[in-house]
């Protein structure tokens, strides 16, 4: 259960295993003391002479002050020289803000917010704190949530001009959090197109550092999640806060050590093109950030976020529903083919028990290479002459369900679009536009634009009777304008943008609540949990090479469960590597996400089609325990030549366990991987095998990986408990 216990100026908000304590100096300015493992009851005092503040006498912001106090929501300008989290420019022009506390109040639950995507839940008490400056005007409500059973603090803030002049805000953070040490090492996923979140870890220094995304989107580049861990921190064991942004737009996520060594972190919407507008009455909802602790390693901390998501963020009529097992026609077809070729393929992998195929790009306007037509949402009628509505009749005929690729947001300069409505494009009017795949991106800011992708969406489904929906989006912004925002709201079309595309999610989810949509950018460049709460899985990367994939998909599992990645079996030689890597060990990493091909099977031989047989049917057979399961890292891709990882039901009585080995090296022993998760003291037999070990003896001295000879060598175990 979760508690929050207030005491005179204290706040202590606690569940089994965590606490979060703030305290309002003497004055109203809410100080943070404490984050961490669930204590019993604290004395602030100790905590406020660290920061150089009396628990009795008034707090005086004199002598720089500001400087050396935890703070829960500071900003920058009267004293404290680290970054805040909130500025708002008034009628005087400056942007200091100086918050002092108004009222407390608690609620069971959550509330929504806003506009925007959030976790949600019954399981939870809420502690909303609501501040003023009394120079400006600006309100601040300080929402914070304890989870009942998860470490987990979720936060955010509305801010509020209940001032009497127009302000505005150049930037709203969601989180800071002040550490009264800054012996932690930063964790941040980085990567780029089809090297999607590599995991970087580096010991802080002073000043800044962090990640961040100004691209309009979460990003190929980066991850909306930064965790802080102690040094010695592994899978298995050490202190972890974890931070994860629900929002799939521009945000920072970084951390400040100052000169007392104190460390800040801070997370939200990025303030490069960011300036917000607020009329007396206003207001102004941050996205939420949510805060994950663990003294149990970096391991429980990915599980808690696993199970968060999974419980109370995505879409729940999804979240424990088995997933089709697909097949995609991008790398089978690419631009190149006709409803006779897509059938054939269609039949090889309804022969194989597949249960979806996939119409990737080039089905609409006169689409033949990516030059033209997004927009134009219509069949092209000289691939496809009884378009995608007898297309879906006749893959259905087939005994398999249709799905379908679209890129709502965007739009070709050559395009029927783009002729008739040249003005609903993201663009500085006088100024070239700058394409990137030669594509513009709509203004989802814009009603008009909203109701057309809705309508055109809407339309795409009902004719081919799609029960999927690849929803791509394959360019950053640029040249940021809008042609109805007026000059002094032009900086808000990022935020704007963003609210536009979770509104018209909301809308077409609501509408075709059965219609599985899967998300994608360039692979995995929006693949953040403010889409998850809308789409439950999405492609993780373009990049489909097994030993890349390893990299790609253990990187994401930091913060993102393996159940929500779209992974699928490609050709060989993979068409980014061009590496030739063995059937088996594709199958094994794409096993571990949401599994599917990528890959025209009538190509295949004989014996190819026939593996692909019994791999849909043991994705078939342990698809509830992957969607539902804890998930293991065992070894690490980052830092040496093999990769495993396991997922283990949560009444531990199975499991699947995964092992590649990069290269092959010879006059090595077969390693012995230890195992995670399991019971000790139940014995279990690993299936393919037949050998039986208690569960002791594979967490403790390891389970012997006798590799394949060769380069990209895999072992795929499945693994039973045996009846008591
Ligand atoms: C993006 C996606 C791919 C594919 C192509 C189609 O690159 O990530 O999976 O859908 O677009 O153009």
């Amino acid at each position: 259960m979760s508690e929050i216990l207030h005491e005179g100026n204290l706040f202590h908000l606690r569940n089994r295993h965590i606490s979060y304590v703030l305290y309002l100096v003497p004055g109203g300015i809410p100080a943070h003391i404490y984050f961490g493992a669930r204590l019993e009851s604290i004395r602030p005092e100790p905590l406020l002479r660290h920061m150089g503040v009396s628990a009795d006498e008034n707090f005086s912001i004199q002598g720089c002050a500001l400087d050396r106090l935890s703070q829960e929501y500071p900003s920058f300008g009267l004293g404290d020289m680290r970054e805040g989290a909130l500025s708002a420019v008034g009628k005087d022009g400056t942007d200091a803000v100086d918050l002092r506390f108004v009222s407390a109040s608690e609620e069971n639950g959550k509330p929504t917010l806003e506009g925007l995507p959030a976790t949600f839940g019954t399981d939870c008490r809420t502690l909303r704190l609501t501040l003023r400056d009394a120079h400006t005007g600006l309100k601040a409500e300080l929402l914070y949530t304890i989870f009942d059973d998860l470490d987990v603090i979720a936060r955010s803030a509305r801010l509020t001009n209940d001032g009497s002049s127009t302000m505005w805000l150049t930037k709203a953070l969601s989180l800071c959090l002040d550490l009264p040490d800054s012996n932690w090492e930063l964790i941040t996923l980085n990567g780029a197109w089809a090297r999607e979140r590599s995991i970087y870890r580096r010991a802080l220094m002073p000043g800044e550092q962090g990640t961040g995304s100004r691209n309009g989107a979460s990003s190929l580049q980066t991850s909306p999640f930064i965790a802080l861990v102690r040094p010695g921190t592994n899978e298995d064991q050490g202190e972890a806060i974890g931070t994860s942004l629900v929002y799939s737009g521009n945000f920072t996520a970084s951390v400040f050590v100052n000169q007392y060594g104190g460390a800040r972190l801070l997370a939200g919407i990025n303030d490069r093109c960011f300036r917000w507008h607020l009329d007396p009455g206003d207001g102004f909802q941050t996205p939420e950030a949510v805060l994950v602790y663990s003294t149990s390693g970096l391991g429980d901390m990915s599980r808690t976020f696993h199970t968060l998501w999974q419980q109370n963020l995505l879409p729940q009529r999804w979240a424990h529903k088995p997933r089709p097992v697909l097949l995609n026609s991008w790398e089978a077809a690419y631009f190149s083919f006709d409803e006779e070729k897509l059938l054939s393929i269609a039949k090889a992998a309804a022969d194989a028990g597949v249960d979806l195929f996939v119409l990737d790009d080039g089905w609409f306007g006169h689409r033949d290479d990516d030059t033209t037509s997004l927009g134009d949402w219509h069949s092209d009628l000289k691939k496809l002459p009884g378009g995608i509505r007898r297309l879906g009749e006749r893959v259905r005929a087939l005994g398999i369900q249709f799905g379908i690729w679209m890129e709502p947001e965007m739009i070709s300069p050559e395009s029927d679009l783009y002729r008739t409505h040249p003005d609903w494009c993201i663009h500085i009017d006088g100024r070239e536009s700058v394409t990137s795949r030669n594509q513009l991106t709509l203004d989802l800011s814009r009603q008009d634009v909203r109701d057309f992708i809705c309508d055109a969406v809407a339309e795409t489904l009902q004719e081919s009777g799609a029960v999927y929906l690849k929803w791509d989006m394959n360019r950053n912004f640029s040249n940021i304008g809008s042609a109805l925002l007026p000059p002094e709201y032009q900086a808000e079309l990022p935020h704007r943008y963003m609210l536009g595309l979770y509104e018209v999610m909301e809308r077409l989810t609501c509408k075709f609540p059965d219609v599985l949509i899967e998300g994608c950018a360039s692979g995995g460049g929006r693949f953040d949990p403010g889409l998850l709460y809308y789409v439950p899985q999405f492609w993780c990367s373009d990049n489909t090479d097994a030993l890349c994939r390893c990299q790609i998909q253990y990187g994401t599992s930091l913060v993102i469960p393996p159940s929500a990645m779209g992974s699928h079996v490609s050709a060989v030689p993979n068409h980014q590597t061009g590496r030739v890597t063995p059937m088996e060990t594709r199958f094994a990493v794409a096993l571990s996400g949401c599994f599917g091909y990528e890959l025209d099977p009538t190509k295949l031989t004989n014996e190819e089609r026939e593996a692909l047989r019994g791999q849909v049917a043991v994705a078939k057979q342990t698809q509830t325990l992957r969607l539902d399961g804890r998930f293991y890292r065992l070894r690490s891709p980052f830092e040496g030549n093999e990769t495993a990882w396991m997922t283990v039901s949560q009444d531990q009585s199975q499991a699947v366990f995964t092992a590649v080995r990069s290269l092959a090296q010879p006059n090595f022993g077969p390693p012995l991987i230890r195992l995670r998760g399991l019971d000790p003291r139940r014995c279990y037999r690993i299936v393919e095998t037949g050998e039986i070990f208690g569960g002791d003896e594979l967490m403790e001295s390891g389970l012997l990986c006798p590799f394949p000879r060769g380069d990209a060598a895999s072992l795929l175990y499945t693994i039973e408990a045996l009846k008591a």
